[in-house]
């Protein structure tokens, strides 16, 4: 059993296959949190926590005289402001009366086979037998207010859910300006936070640094979960090392505006909060009316960032990735914007795919620059009809035309966005989000489209499937160039404004949802200028995501090492590019740019008739080698061998099947030497004493690991070697 409830003790025990998490209610049922970490069985851990009078340290009215049990320093389940803990919090309202106050006590518990669902937000399935959902309710007696914790616990997946519904059980309105998915307490502040920061083409670079007393916090007001920063954050020991020490990965199942805030208070414990950004956000509760916050989901590893990475791939690959491309085998595409950018017609097009289709590339992606007026980014989105003249006929003719090949076809939509010269935006001004008197903030020549209102949805929606039904079309990139602002919805009342960034968000999901569900066989692509929306949010309807518009080699090496602590190899959308790069200027060898583009989902974005024979030979060979390993590469274990922000001068990295029966290295050498130190790079994963055959070689798999692959002098900058290693 997953959840346990001891009766005797009051306490709540989660627990998975290597993890336990533990609460429970105390005194006048206030919820306690005890304890997250490796796992443990049946007890009572609030003995840890020190009960004295500590100054200033206010308490609870029923306690009368006892001073020892107080909200400020008593690690909580989930904070409420304005009730005496002033640490960072969860929830907040504004009640009818202008008071600030949410005081949530214990009411009652359910425990259901099977993980509970999220209605119209991403949220983790599971098998009934995989999973226990359990649901902690919650009432503030003076106002009626209530509160449903819920808790999804995947025992073999290591995988703990949380969501929190508030209710307004009262008879007068409430207006909502918090609510968070999850707040962690720890009784100690021996921590570093590691977050993933960036811009577009640079995402997901990795900053780890310690915790220091108050509030430190990454956020995107965005609109989108960002280039900025990433909703995925890891708490760790000091010491915390790929392969050694306690860390915690909580990641948001959204991908709008959100806040990741850690506190270290005035005892040097912890506080980890993370849930939608309440900076823009207020929601109006009605009597009755209850408000979902998105789901996190939290991965304990007693082993390491590789344990807890490996953790959060298989929850990704197992129970959020859906439909049929998350399990087969995705093909390998050329898509035209860096080979043509906006100028291109249907020869250009159709010569592309029988280039590419010579090669064993086996689907053509039509990018940006097909429908309305469209041969530049100032104009021409929202209207989502084909450009004939510029394809020189239908898209359906096209695509008949690509298909015949035996090639699939895939095409590039921006359904969220609007540009002031387009005949959507002249017969639907108001769509476009702007608040009235104000010019407003125009990015890459656009507006953001009103998703919070779902006639704007379905309007779009239409457009795009009427091309969708005509077309047989397999594969879409969903793209987002530009953050939002100006935050205004014509149709929502003057005191529901904050409500929009929350709404635009349902209102995409709902689009997504429709889109996969009437369209199953579509490959989903998710993209914002790259990686500008990577998240578990968008990767519940798209199994892969453009991971960076930033296609250089060598920058990717950090953008992918940095993607894989929280996100699965299958979902990290690589093309190979050209060289000299479109967006550094630097040359790589096309070996290279294999090798990176290998570590993701695979695929080219480059003219491929400027390549020459021998280079077209060496293409041909990347892409049997990446269909050959396609396995290991997509559901093996990931490991990251070298850091590129380290002192080694390769990059190095591994896929090892689950059998352990075969591996596959790779390595870049990113900083060339006179006279050069012998790189030595130790595997990980094998099998010690099992002998594995590397290209005319044999090593026992403790010589790999122990030992380690002595890499052989670089020929040239960036050189990149991949070995195939077979157990025998
Ligand atoms: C974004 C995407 C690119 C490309 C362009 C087209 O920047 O990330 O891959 O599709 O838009 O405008």
């Amino acid at each position: 059993m997953a959840v346990l409830f001891n009766q005797e003790t009051q306490v709540f025990m989660l627990q998975t296959q290597h993890c336990a998490y533990q609460m429970k209610v105390a005194e006048y049922g206030v919820l306690l949190h005890l304890y997250y970490g490796q796992r443990i069985d049946d007890c009572d851990l609030s003995y840890l926590i020190q009960r004295t009078d500590r100054g200033f340290c206010g308490n609870p009215y029923e306690m009368q005289q006892d001073r020892t049990f107080s909200l400020d320093y008593f690690p909580q389940e989930y904070s409420c402001f304005g009730i005496g803990d002033y640490r960072t919090d969860c929830v907040k309202v504004i009640n009818s009366d202008g008071s600030c106050a949410v005081d949530y006590r214990y009411d009652s518990y359910e425990i259901k086979k099977g993980k509970y669902r999220l209605e119209g937000l991403p949220s983790l399935f599971a098998e009934e037998e995989e999973g226990e959902t359990l649901i902690i309710r919650m009432k503030d007696i003076h106002t009626h207010m209530m509160l449903e914790l819920y808790y999804g616990v995947l025992e073999n997946a290591d995988v703990i859910t949380r969501a929190a519904r508030i209710i307004n059980g009262g008879k007068a309105e409430v207006v909502l300006k918090r609510a968070m998915s999850m707040c962690l307490d720890f009784p100690h502040d021996h921590m570093d936070w590691i977050h993933f920061y960036g811009k577009h083409t640079m995402e997901r670079e990795v900053e780890r640094s310690r915790l220091i007393h108050g509030r430190q916090s990454i956020c995107s007001e965005r609109g989108t979960s960002s280039h900025q920063h990433n909703p995925f954050v890891i708490l760790c020991d000091p010491m915390c090392s790929e392969d050694a020490g306690d860390c915690y990965g909580v990641g948001l199942i959204y991908s709008g505006s959100f806040l990741a805030e850690a506190e270290v208070d005035q005892f040097h414990q912890t506080r980890l909060v993370v849930g939608t950004s309440p900076d823009q956000f207020s929601w109006m509760l009605k009597p009755g009316e209850g408000f979902m916050t998105p789901e996190a989901v939290m991965i304990y590893s007693g082993e390491g960032f590789t344990s807890l990475s490996h953790r959060f791939h298989y929850m990704a690959r197992k129970h959020l990735i859906r439909g049929e491309w998350a399990k087969k085998r995705r093909p390998i595409l050329i898509n035209n914007w860096e080979a043509t950018y906006f100028n291109f017609n249907g020869e250009k097009l159709i010569r592309i795919a029988e280039e590419a289709k010579e090669l064993g590339i086996e689907m053509l992606v039509l990018d940006d620059g097909w429908f309305g007026k469209r041969d530049s980014d100032y104009s021409g989105l929202g209207d989502w009809t084909v450009n004939e003249k510029k394809l020189g006929g239908t898209l359906k003719a096209l695509a008949e035309k690509i298909n015949s090949l035996g090639m699939k076809f895939g095409l590039w939509v921006e359904p969220e966005m609007i540009s002031e010269d387009s005949n959507l935006y002249r017969s639907h001004p108001d769509w476009a989000m702007r608040i009235p008197g104000r010019p407003g903030n125009v990015a890459r020549s656009q507006f953001v489209l009103d998703f919070s209102r779902p006639e704007v949805v379905d309007g779009i929606q239409d457009m795009i499937f009427k091309i969708l039904d005509e077309v047989h079309i397999e594969y879409i990139k969903w793209d987002f160039n530009r953050s939002i602002s100006n935050y205004f919805s014509a149709t929502l009342p003057i005191n529901r404004q904050g409500e929009i960034g929350y709404r635009y968000m349902l209102g995409l999901y709902r689009f997504l949802e429709n889109l996969i569900t009437r369209y199953p066989y579509i490959l989903l692509e998710g993209c914002s200028g790259g990686g500008g929306r990577f998240d578990f949010g968008m990767l519940h309807y798209s199994p892969q995501i453009w991971c960076s518009d930033d296609t250089d080699a060598v920058e990717r090496l950090k953008i992918h090492y940095g993607t894989t602590f929280g996100y699965p190899v299958s979902s990290i959308g690589a093309h190979v590019s050209a060289s000299p790069n479109h967006q550094t200027g630097r040359h790589t060898p096309l070996e290279t740019r294999g090798t990176v583009a290998m570590t993701g989902t695979f695929g080219y974005e480059l003219d491929l008739g400027t390549l020459s024979a021998e280079e077209k030979e060496i293409v041909k060979r990347q892409i049997e080698e990446y269909k050959a390993h396609y396995d290991l590469i997509n559901n093996g274990s990931f490991y990251r061998l070298s850091s590129p922000y380290g002192e080694c001068r390769a990059v190095a990295w591994a896929f090892v099947s689950p059998d352990k029966e075969e591996c596959l290295f790779c390595a870049v050498m990113t900083k060339l030497q006179s006279n050069p130190d012998g790189v030595v790079i130790k595997l990980k994963g094998l099998e010690p004493k099992r002998r594995y055959q590397v290209e005319d070689k044999v090593y026992t798999g403790e010589m790999l690991m122990y030992g380690g692959i002595l890499l052989p002098l670089p020929k040239e900058e960036y050189q990149a070697w991949r070995y195939y290693m077979r157990a025998i």
